[in-house]
């Protein structure tokens, strides 16, 4: 795992983009996955701005979105479909029929994920995953002790996400649904190039244990330290509890030219 730790959640989010958009332009038909929360929007924001001043080219792009809330619906307004469509579809020049996110609707979800499944792999599986990270050390909504081998399926969210995300429900607990579909952390783990960012102090716990602690399925997000190619974007806050926090600023700083931002 790289561990890229900038001074703010705004230049962490400029390095992450560039990674982005330097795949888009060697690979036009690109198949992203795609994160939601607080913590992508910046990146969002500055593809959207690659996209109107340096003609950054979604049209041939397919995504994936990592999760999405079990009963609420596309239109409702803290759905994960409409948070795509506001924080950044309807602002480049993705085509709809490329954007895929798990439907909190289905009638049948055992077999919503299956087809979830079955479009990633017909695709061509994802070349880059956007990751945020829980407070608990959840990707996607893999709560903690998720399996390790797991696809996309329903979950229980834990009372600690439950109560983090209120933020986005009038601070009411109640109104914040219980159930998810999100893809597993198998199908994470498939995806050839993962990025994770995390941002402010309530998330150091979370990502000390993820880069630094053992691997193990209470802290879902350290299955990223056996991914061949997994980049953590990081501020000084989400980096305080690193213990090789300076090891990993004199890596990045001595990287040689031909590897920087890679
Ligand atoms: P946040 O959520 O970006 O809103 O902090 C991250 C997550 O729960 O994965």
């Amino acid at each position: 795992m790289e561990i890229i730790i900038k001074k703010d959640a705004l230049s962490g989010s400029y390095s992450a983009a560039r990674v982005v958009a330097r795949l888009i332009h060697e690979k036009p038909d690109a198949v992203l996955g795609l994160a939601t929360g607080s913590t992508p929007l910046m990146l969002y924001k500055e593809l959207i701005r690659l996209h109107n001043e340096e003609a950054l080219d979604f049209s041939r792009v397919t995504t994936f979105n990592l999760d999405e809330y079990v009963g609420l619906p596309a239109d409702h307004e803290q759905s994960y479909h409409r948070f795509m469509w506001d924080n950044l579809f309807s602002q480049i020049n993705i085509k709809l029929e490329n954007v895929h996110i798990p439907d909190g609707m289905a009638s049948d979800i055992p077999a919503f994920c299956a087809s979830y499944e079955q479009a990633i792999i017909d695709a061509g599986g994802i070349d880059l995953q956007v990751l945020g990270i829980g407070s608990d050390g959840h990707v996607g909504f893999n709560e903690p002790t998720s399996s390790f081998a797991s696809r996309t399926r329903i979950k229980t969210l834990t009372r600690q996400t439950v109560a983090d995300n209120a933020r986005f429900f009038d601070g009411d607990e109640s109104k914040v649904p219980h159930h998810c579909i999100t893809m597993g952390i198998g199908t994470i783990m498939d995806a050839r190039m993962n990025i994770l960012l995390a941002f402010g102090q309530n998330k150091a716990g979370a990502v000390a244990a993820t880069v630094e602690g053992p691997t193990a399925s209470i802290m879902p997000a350290s299955i990223l330290q056996y991914h061949p190619a997994a980049k953590m974007f990081i501020d000084e806050a989400a980096a305080s509890d690193l213990k090789l926090g300076d090891y990993y600023r004199w890596v990045y700083d001595n990287k040689p030219d031909w590897q920087k931002d890679a």
